[in-house]
């Protein structure tokens, strides 16, 4: 027998992708995706611009014909079913509430198209739901960004979908009523307990509010997990590098245990864990973020087992909960370094130093890659 939820609708499972192609004419806009969403998760789907996030979500809603595969709901195959038929809404960037109509009659319209008559015990329950109640009398254009966006989130609600879907709803918000609006959009979730599909390239907007993230690169899965788990163990430079900030070092594998890989990288041996390396042989991508690197004055004061480089101060920003400095290394390239405010004495521009971290803090990566990949899209996706 099948039980309901708190908004009344019978539970229908997970939401599940296989093989979902879109082409538009020789172009691939998503690419054989196979991808589970579990029912009543928060699950964001996270790409710079033009990799395929919404024509996925069109293809999930049905605005949008797949070129192959198929979408299934539980057990359902809903790839060819009418858009209406799907137990699917969609929220999209620019709200679209109806300007003529009162916030009230906004969030009743999906029930009144319905044919339902009486309406105000659900609408008043998602009004409470958006903590917007004192606002049902007013007009879309009285209501700021953020409260217009919880209508829009409302409107999609009482319409009791099995999946909700999230197309970059807060682009429109200024960061701090972005900020907000994700604790908001979290705590709404796991009320309602229902599968939000969010997409959004903001990589920290991603981070604060999924359950599991799905990194997208031109029309493909890059890598799929917890944000804990892509940002600790990215599993390519693509991933390293979108997803926060990377130092990434090539090198050539000397020594491999089942426990310690030997790197060689500038004329220094440096050392990682074998269970977070994905290439122990050849070529490889040693990675460490930079919270995780410290600076020292001198070699001796290094603490003994950490990985070791030596380079020029060349950039120091002081930003008040940490320093951030750039260091160039003989061969050239640029270290990250974020190191917290502690009050330790501050490197300038010009000093030399050498920078460590603990080998249990770095990751290893295929060193067949562009060690560029997914570094500038981040910027790029956000302008
Ligand atoms: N109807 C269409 N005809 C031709 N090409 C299309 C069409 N719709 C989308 N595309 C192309 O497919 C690719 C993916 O588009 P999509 O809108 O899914 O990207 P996105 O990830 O949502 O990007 P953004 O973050 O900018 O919204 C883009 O290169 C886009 O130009
Ligand atoms: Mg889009």
């Amino acid at each position: 027998m099948s039980s309901t939820d708190v908004l009344g609708r019978t539970e229908g499972g997970d939401l599940r992708l296989a093989g979902l192609t879109k082409r538009f004419g020789a172009f691939t806009a998503v690419d054989s995706l196979d991808l589970t969403i579990p029912q009543g998760s928060f699950f964001a789907l996270l790409g710079a611009s033009g990799c395929g996030k919404t024509t996925t979500l069109r293809m999930v809603s049905g605005l949008e014909d797949p070129t192959a595969g198929q979408i299934f709901l539980g057990d359902q195959d809903v790839t060819d079913a009418k858009p209406y038929r799907r137990p699917v809404n969609t929220v999209f960037q620019n709200y679209a509430l109806f300007p003529h109509l009162d916030i009230f009659e906004n969030v009743a319209f999906g029930l009144r198209r319905r044919g339902f008559k009486s309406v105000k015990p659900q609408v008043e329950t998602m009004l409470e739901l958006v903590e917007l109640g004192h606002l049902a009398k007013r007009k879309p254009t009285q209501l700021s960004g953020g409260q217009q966006q919880r209508i829009a989130l409302a409107r999609a609600l009482i319409n009791q979908p099995q999946v909700l879907l999230l197309d970059e709803p807060l682009g429109a918000l200024d960061l701090k009523l972005r900020r907000q609006m994700q604790i908001e959009l979290k705590r709404i979730q796991t009320e309602v307990g229902l599968t939000f599909v969010h997409v959004t390239h903001d990589q920290e907007e991603a981070m604060t509010m999924a359950d599991t993230i799905a990194v997208m690169n031109q029309g493909r899965i890059e890598q799929l997990g917890s944000p804990a788990e892509l940002y600790e163990n990215p599993a390519t430079t693509f991933v390293a590098n979108f997803l926060g900030q990377s130092n990434l070092i090539p090198g050539t594998v000397e020594t491999a245990t089942d426990d310690v890989v030997t790197v060689s990288a500038y004329g220094r041996r440096l050392t990682l864990d074998a269970g977070r390396c994905r290439s122990v042989s050849g070529k490889v991508i040693l990675g460490v973020r930079p919270e995780k690197v410290q600076l020292a004055a001198a070699e001796a004061d290094v603490p003994s087992g950490r990985n070791v480089l030596s380079g020029t101060v060349s950039d120091t920003s002081f930003i008040g909960v940490s320093t951030q400095y750039l260091v160039k290394l003989p061969s050239g390239e640029e270290l990250s370094v974020f190191e917290q405010n502690t009050g330790r004495e501050i490197q300038r521009p010009g000093a030399e130093v050498f920078v460590y971290w603990d080998p249990s803090q770095g990751f290893g990566l295929d060193g067949d890659q562009d060690i560029e990949a997914g570094a500038a899209l981040d910027e790029e996706g956000a302008a």
